[in-house]
């Protein structure tokens, strides 16, 4: 059997009008050459100031895992405010090839852009998932999409045994699986690994276990929960993590029937339940999204106001705009935050929540790259995040980076070039950055960004942003 994967209409425009009045240079290539493959960018005007309100709909990392959650229950599950990007897209395969039938439909409520005349930025997913779903989940998906490893957890516990392709590491650092696999063993299940899939059987179910995660791993704490949930007996799983998605995966499971507590804390209580019943749930904001906007506020000296989050969320992220000079003002499910002066240089260390998220690391050296002083940025969650510090070089920049330190000393402006997306991140980063540039700055391979964000490109123009989105020629390959 084949199948097709039905990427959401990511509304892309045509190849951009050569009349639009972009310099020299930067515009599309010639079409017509064989040997050049086309790439999507994303160009923006520099001397940008963002201003403006902008909605964030519910978190990639949240609805992923929700989507994934709803393989626990037979039956009709329906998620709401789930991000229209590409990754949900892949999961959406990911879940069909396992025999669900999955749809995209209309949101409900509608996100509040369309009322701007945007297309939505959120979709509900309806998810029918079949008595026994499959055991597999293929290389050619889960390389797409390392997030697929979370259909571990679910299909362990519901089937006994499962076969996930390992999904290496990727442009941000290694990615281990340990943590994972020692949980899941300490649960009772036998895993092994062969030809790059990591096979887990629990022929007689799981049985509760102590757990202590050497690390708060997000991917981890989630797997071990969804496997937790229908085993017997309680698993008690310390150091967890404690990011809103696991709050938001908790929240689901409980719906369901599970029995979670100590949710949002280090100390996960889960005591077994015999069946969970799919259920109706929204996903919650993106804090990365909105943390994106927050910081490009600060950076072009804008006035932006983020709807959809709790700001909370953001806590150590707004405190350091405040310190770097910017006011930041939260009310409910939003926040502002406006800049009249050069944001202050402030030093900034990623941890895992409640600190500094590493998802927001390119914009802290979007930040410190155009602040007044010098930045010392640290990072503690991948090896690899610096890898795009060489594109902001290009924009100008000017960081050291040594092991997982950067030292960002700012400077006035930058300086528009096109640059690369190695990322989701890194290429909103980039993008916020060349807002802060002379000229143009062009930003090739975004379909990264689409992964995380939808329509970007978009919520650039509604906030003041002479950007423009199109297609250029990637230099051909000449390996021989
Ligand atoms: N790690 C191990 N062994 C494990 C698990 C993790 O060594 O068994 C290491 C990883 O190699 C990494 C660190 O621990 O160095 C953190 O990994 P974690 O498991 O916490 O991250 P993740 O679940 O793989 C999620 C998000 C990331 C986000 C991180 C940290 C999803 C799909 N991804 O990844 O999001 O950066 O948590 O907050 O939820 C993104 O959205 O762009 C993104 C990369």
């Amino acid at each position: 059997m084949t199948h097709s994967l039905r990427i959401p209409d990511l509304t892309i425009p045509a190849r951009p009008d050569p009349a639009a009045g972009w310099p020299a240079g930067v515009g599309p290539g010639d079409a017509g050459d064989p040997a050049v493959t086309d790439v999507d960018v994303i160009r923006v005007a520099g001397d940008a100031r963002l201003a403006g309100t902008v909605h964030v709909v519910g978190a990639k990392n949240s609805a992923l895992k929700l989507m994934a959650a709803a393989l626990l229950a037979p039956g009709r599950t329906v998620i709401t405010n789930v991000p229209r990007i590409t990754d949900i897209a892949i999961m959406g395969e990911v879940l069909r090839r396992l025999g669900c039938e999955v749809r995209f439909d209309a949101d409900d409520p509608v996100d509040p852009m369309v009322a701007h005349g945007g297309t939505a930025r959120s979709r509900s997913v309806v998810i029918d998932v079949p008595e026994r779903p499959g055991t597999e989940a293929d290389y050619d998906l889960v390389r797409r999409l390392r997030a697929s490893i979370c259909v571990l957890g679910p299909l362990l516990a519901r089937r006994g045994y499962v076969r996930v392709a390992h999904p290496g590491g990727d442009a941000i650092g290694s990615r281990g699986l340990d943590m994972h696999i020692a949980g899941l063993a300490r649960m009772g299940a036998d895993i092994s690994g062969e030809h790059g899939f990591v096979i887990a059987a629990a022929p007689e179910g799981l049985h509760g276990a102590e757990i202590v995660l050497d690390f708060p791993s997000v991917g981890a704490t989630e797997n071990l929960v969804m496997a937790a949930v229908l085993a017997r007996g309680v698993t008690v799983i310390d150091n967890a993590a404690r990011e809103p998605e696991i709050v938001d995966i908790c929240t689901m499971l409980n719906q369901m029937g599970a029995r979670i507590s100590g949710a949002g804390s280090s100390m996960l209580r889960i005591v077994g339940v015999s069946g969970l019943r799919p259920v109706r749930h929204a996903t919650v904001g993106d804090r990365i999204v909105a943390g994106t906007w927050a910081f490009g506020a600060a950076m072009t000296r804008g006035d932006v106001t983020v709807t959809g989050i709790d700001p909370a969320f953001l806590e150590v992220a707004l405190d350091k705009l405040v310190s770097a000079g910017a006011l930041v003002e939260t009310r409910g499910d939003a926040f502002r935050v406006r800049a009249d002066d050069r944001p202050a240089a402030v030093d900034v260390v990623t941890l895992p929540y409640p600190g500094f998220a590493t998802d927001l690391l390119p914009m802290a050296i979007g930040l410190a790259a155009v602040s007044d002083g010098a930045s010392l940025i640290t990072e503690n969650i991948f090896d690899g995040r610096f890898m795009f510090a060489n594109e902001m070089m290009r924009l100008g920049a000017d960081i050291k980076t040594d092991g997982h330190h950067a030292v960002v000393r700012g400077r006035e402006r930058l300086s528009g070039a096109p640059v690369r997306a190695t990322d989701i991140r890194a290429g909103a980063g980039l993008i916020i950055a060349g807002l802060c540039a002379d000229g143009v700055t062009e930003v090739s391979h975004v379909h990264h960004v689409d992964r995380g964000y939808p329509d970007f490109a978009a919520d650039l123009r509604a906030l003041g942003v002479e950007v423009e989105r199109g297609t250029a020629p990637q230099a051909p390959d000449l390996t021989i």
